[in-house]
């Protein structure tokens, strides 16, 4: 203590401004989970190299896309009022802002946003684990007390996958048109969408897979929606009961709107 003493007094106030500011220079990671490295990154790709900056990434691309499930899901409430007024809507998301941007530049900047979002969601997911994996090489060797991590949250990893494997086969459906060409003519016309959802949800199989993939998708967004608060530290008593309120309202409105088109298609009630 002395020598410190010692040596701030000697040193001045001046030179150790000098220091502090030249150790700041070379500032360590952000935090111990950091992967250690002599070359100076950017402060935000140094901080998603940490398990807390991957969660803050989780967080942040879990909202925009909880985002997304909400109003596309409300968007296709449309398809209530009729064929006119689904296609209407999604010709309205074509001409976002035209003609002042180019037809369709809008749709394109979210679509970009929207993927981008995804990814991050998915590296996020992918690097946790590895991190996760590192820090414990050795598997539990006694029970886990699965009393603290329920069966959502044991299994985001997995409903996450299926939700995944369900969009690819969602947009190959009604985007690309692949697996849907029983039109009237046998080809998808992409204009169509109202025609495009009932020729594809008409068939039970389908109709099925759609009614499990979005229940699966309603457990992935319960948890994931509860556990936005908590990484982004937000976790306080006294509201840890609203927390889980919102999450089961949030995944029980969109899970609840998405299987009605389903079944409205098989009940002949959208046709
Ligand atoms: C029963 C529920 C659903 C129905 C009826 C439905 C319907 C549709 C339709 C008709 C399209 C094509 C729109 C167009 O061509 O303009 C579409 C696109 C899309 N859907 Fe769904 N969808 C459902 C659930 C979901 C879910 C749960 C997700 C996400 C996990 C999702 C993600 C997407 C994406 C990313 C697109 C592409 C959007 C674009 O290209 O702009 N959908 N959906």
């Amino acid at each position: 203590m002395s020598v410190v003493w010692g040596l701030t007094t000697s040193v001045g106030l001046a030179d150790m401004a000098q220091v502090i500011t030249k150790s700041n220079r070379s500032r360590g990671p952000v935090t111990g989970t950091a992967l250690a490295s002599r070359e100076k990154r950017p402060f935000l790709i140094d901080l998603y190299s940490t398990a807390v900056g991957k969660k803050f990434a989780m967080a942040i691309s879990g909202i925009a896309l909880m985002g997304f499930v909400l109003f596309h899901m409300i968007g296709n409430l449309k398809m209530y009022l009729g064929a006119a007024e689904l296609n209407n809507y999604a010709e309205f998301l074509k001409r976002l802002l035209y003609p002042l941007a180019p037809k369709g530049a809008v749709l394109w900047v979210f679509r970009g946003g929207l993927l981008a979002m995804l990814a991050l969601h998915l590296h996020a997911a992918w690097s946790l684990t590895v991190l996760n994996r590192r820090a414990r090489p050795v598997r539990y060797q006694s029970p886990r007390d699965y009393e603290v991590a329920n069966f959502a949250s044991r299994t985001m990893r997995y409903s996450g996958l299926i939700v995944l494997a369900f969009l690819a086969w969602h947009l190959l459906d009604l985007t690309f048109g692949v697996v849907n060409t029983v039109g009237a003519d046998g080809t998808f016309v992409r204009s169509e969408v109202y025609a495009n959802v009932v020729r594809s949800l008409g068939r039970w199989p389908v109709a099925l897979f759609y009614v499990l993939a979005n229940l699966l998708l309603g457990i992935h967004l319960r948890h994931g929606a509860w556990s936005i608060f908590q990484s982004l530290g937000w976790n306080n008593p006294r509201f840890n009961s609203w927390r889980g309120a919102f999450a089961t309202a949030f995944a029980a409105i969109v899970v609840v709107g998405n299987i009605s088109f389903p079944l409205a298609v098989l009940a002949g009630i959208v046709s």
